[in-house]
Parts: structure tokens; C-alpha cells; sequence
């Protein structure tokens, strides 16, 4: 995927272990307006990639991504929080979106936790702006350890649609999601976005009420993967190309080797990029970037992480 020049126009600690960067292109243009949610992939000064969900309003012209300081961090969050200033230089992705604001919902009900509040803020700046019914739950730990308190209680122009959650027990969360639950009528679209346990409570009150499809969810971390029954299979391209995927490798890794030309980022799951159309055969999803109803539709995959139930597979290069 293309890459684009920023400079770091602003950094600002938001909490103890979340700073926020502001990136305006380097040729001194500005950014179209990013999709409602989106995020970017940002290559460090480690050249280490990750992705950030961009949280201010989506028609700025610059991004704002915020940071936090993670203490497994390999060169991630570590390099941007201690080698990143005004002036520096990094390269980012174009923005992509995996938690689409759906357009015929009633009322939209945003529910994060921790970090997971960085794409509710431009899905709610957006609502806000179309005058669209909604509301955000935001849980975390403390009032210290929350990002954009300040902006969300006084300078968003949507503070009386934002509800805290602060110092809330986990074993109390799943009673909060369950009673706004109850009011969650057949127009309302969830949004979800925190630690995967989180998320997880969020998904079991709301989604019996709303039904899957209006169920839409952020995920930060890849998912945990056993991969001692795996075996080999076969994957023919649109262009009839065929290739063994060996039980140990990608169906990515070995396109690449091949000279095939995939976008990836994450090689996760996470991030989408390197999504294909899926013509033939079914696939074993196991990645955390297509919703539910993406992947019981079976017609597109994540091929850095996920494979086939049969033998063999028809893949479309999108
Ligand atoms: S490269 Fe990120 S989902 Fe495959």
C-alpha cells in the first residue's frame, strides 16, 4: 500500500502512558477527510509498523493518533513515545476501515474501554456532525488513567452524549452492559473497542438483543492460534497461478516468495490489508479483522493468518 510523508506537528501527553501525536503531511497539503473509525499503519523510527486509530473529527486535514506506551512493547509504542518529537519525520499508510458506521441505523451506542476510546471519538465526532442519534460509554480504571478526559468533558460539542465509567470492577462491568442493553432497540448499532475480555462482556449483552450484524468490533490484538493440526492445502489465483501452501507457512508468505504482489501490514490479523476475495472453497477465518457476517459469508479472507476447512481454495487479488 502507498505510503505518505508526516511530520509530527504536535505531541501531547494525554495520561502517564498515552501520548498523542498530531501527523500533517510533510509536502505541507492536507489529508482528505478520513473515513468515521479508520486507522493507519505509522512505520517508526525502528521501522517497526503498527496501527493507530485515528481519533480527531474525520475533516481536520491532519491525523491524531494516540499512543500508548505498552510494557511488552518491541519497538512499537516504545520507539514513538521515546524517539518521536515536533519535526520528526515517519511514514503512514493510507487510512482503512474495518468498524463501518452503519447508515441506516436509528441510534448508535459506542462502548470502550482503556485506548479502545480512539476510534469511538471520530465515529462520534462524525454522528455528531449528521446529527445522528448516540452515545458513549467510556470505561476506564480511573479519571487519571482516561485519555481525552478533557476533551469529552468540556470541547467535543457532544459531552452531554459521553458517559464515564471510572473504577468500575470487571465482575461489575457485564451488569452495566447488560442494563444498557435493555434499552437497545432494533435500530441501534454497537461499537465496540478495549482489551479483548472487554469487548467480549460488551458482545455478550449486546449482541442477543441487536443480533450480530449490528454488532461491530475493534480488535488490537491478533488472535490466539493453535496450529498444531494444520496441514497442507492448495491455493489457485484469478489469474491460474496455483500454489502449495505448506502446514507451516501462510497462504501470504508463500504468494510473496512466488513474486506475488500482497499488501500486508500486521501479518496478524488485524489490520485488513491483506483481505482477498475468496471464489472457491471455504475458508477457516482466524483472524480479528472481518466482522461475524464477513466471515459467514465466506467470500473474502485474511491470508496472513487464515486457511481453508477443505483442500484447496480459488482466491481473487483484490
Ligand atoms: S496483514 Fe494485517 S490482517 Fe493480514
Amino acid at each position: 500500500m502507498k505510503k505518505v510523508r508526516v511530520k509530527v506537528a504536535a505531541v501531547s501527553d494525554e495520561t502517564s502512558s498515552i501520548k498523542t501525536f498530531r501527523l500533517e503531511r510533510a509536502d505541507g497539503s492536507v489529508f482528505a477527510p478520513a473515513p468515521a473509525g479508520a486507522h493507519i499503519d505509522i512505520v517508526g523510527p525502528t521501522e517497526v509498523t503498527r496501527q493507530y486509530s485515528l481519533c480527531n473529527a474525520p475533516d481536520e486535514g491532519s491525523y491524531l493518533v494516540a499512543v500508548k506506551l505498552e510494557p511488552e512493547s518491541r519497538g512499537g509504542s516504545a520507539a514513538l513515545h521515546g524517539e518521536v518529537a515536533v519535526g520528526t519525520e515517519l511514514e503512514v499508510s493510507e487510512p482503512r476501515n474495518l468498524l463501518n458506521v452503519a447508515t441506516d441505523a436509528d441510534r448508535h451506542v459506542l462502548v470502550a474501554a482503556g485506548i479502545g476510546i480512539t476510534p469511538m471519538i471520530s465515529i462520534a465526532y462524525d454522528l455528531h456532525r449528521s446529527n445522528t442519534d448516540f452515545e458513549l460509554h467510556y470505561f476506564a480504571r480511573s479519571h487519571a488513567e482516561a485519555a481525552f478526559t478533557e476533551l469529552l468533558e468540556q470541547r467535543c460539542g457532544f459531552t452531554e452524549s459521553v458517559r464515564f465509567h471510572f473504577g468500575i470492577p470487571r465482575g461489575e462491568q457485564g451488569a452495566i452492559m447488560t442494563a444498557l442493553a435493555q434499552d437497545a432497540g432494533a435500530g441501534v448499532h454497537v461499537y465496540t473497542c478495549g482489551p479483548v475480555g472487554f469487548m467480549e462482556k460488551v458482545h455478550d449483552a449486546f449482541a442477543p438483543v441487536i443480533g450480530e450484524a449490528q454488532f461491530h468490533i475493534e480488535h488490537f490484538e491478533a488472535e490466539a492460534i493453535d496450529a498444531s493440526h494444520d496441514t497442507a492445502f492448495e491455493v489457485e489465483l484469478d489469474t491460474g497461478e496455483v500454489f502449495e501452501i505448506p502446514a507451516d507457512r501462510s497462504i501470504v508468505d508463500v504468494l510473496q516468495e512466488n513474486g506475488i504482489e500482497v499488501d500486508t501490514s500486521c501479518k496478524e490479523g488485524i489490520c485488513g490489508t491483506c483481505v482477498m476475495g475468496v471464489l472457491e472453497g471455504v475458508p477457516e477465518h482466524r483472524d480479528n479483522c472481518l466482522s461475524t457476517s464477513e466471515k459467514a459469508a465466506n467470500d473474502q479472507m485474511a491470508t496472513c493468518v487464515s486457511r481453508t476447512c477443505g483442500k484447496r481454495l480459488l482466491l481473487e487479488l483484490f
